[in-house]
């Protein structure tokens, strides 16, 4: 089910997980890695691709959510405007949301956007965990020192950190840790 509109989404019935982050971070690849199947989320080289919050309803039993990046400049004012409403509608609301998978490209250090973004999530008590993306683009020590990087700015503003995985749709690298801690989020919940 694909829209922008809270009030259309299926009903809130069962676990949901959404992934959020910049636009082109990889949201939609790793929705397709997770599932391995490459045709469900659509993808492109092009950012701003994902414009609608899309349900995928997996096993009958949970939902994965891709939902439109942020920070994409070439997208209109009036629109990221437009977008904005209905995300943070549908992160603040969601009354299943689980966990939302904030995504960042493990090659870029802290940005801005990325910190404000999950400093309003700790803010608004959202549960988040952090997956940093392309990991294949980089080698082992420099993906481990931008993660320790990351932490250490994380650090300054909370006691307790998200939990922080590391990702590759290329590799499948991050997949059972993510799958694992989707698991683990239920216990207990049924
Ligand atoms: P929007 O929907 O536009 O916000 O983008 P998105 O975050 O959903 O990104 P998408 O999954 O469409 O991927 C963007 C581009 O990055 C595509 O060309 C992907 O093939 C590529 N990509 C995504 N994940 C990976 C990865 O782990 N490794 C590599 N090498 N490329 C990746
Ligand atoms: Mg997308």
């Amino acid at each position: 089910m694909s829209n922008t509109d809270i009030s259309k989404c299926p009903p809130a019935d069962r676990p949901e997980y959404a992934f959020i982050g910049r636009s082109n971070v990889g949201k939609s690849s790793l929705i397709n890695m997770l599932v391995n199947n490459k045709k469900l989320a659509k993808t492109s080289q092009r950012p701003g691709k994902t414009q609608h919050i899309n349900h995928f309803l997996i096993n009958e039993s949970w939902y994965l959510v891709d939902l439109p990046g942020y920070g994409y400049a070439k997208v209109s004012k009036a629109m990221q405007g437009k977008l904005q409403t209905y995300i943070v509608d549908y992160i603040k609301k969601r009354e299943n949301l689980f966990c939302l998978f904030v995504l960042i490209d493990s090659r870029h250090e802290p940005q801005t956007i990325d910190l404000e973004f999950t400093t309003w999530l700790g803010e608004s008590k959202v549960p988040f965990a952090i997956v940093f993306t392309k990991s294949d683009k980089l080698g082992n020590n420099k993906v481990a020192s931008n993660v320790a990087f990351y932490r250490k700015e994380l650090k300054k503003q909370w006691e307790q950190l998200p939990p922080l995985m590391v990702s590759s749709s290329e590799t499948g690298l991050g997949r059972d840790q993510i799958l694992d801690f989707i698991e683990s989020t239920q216990i207990g919940s049924e």
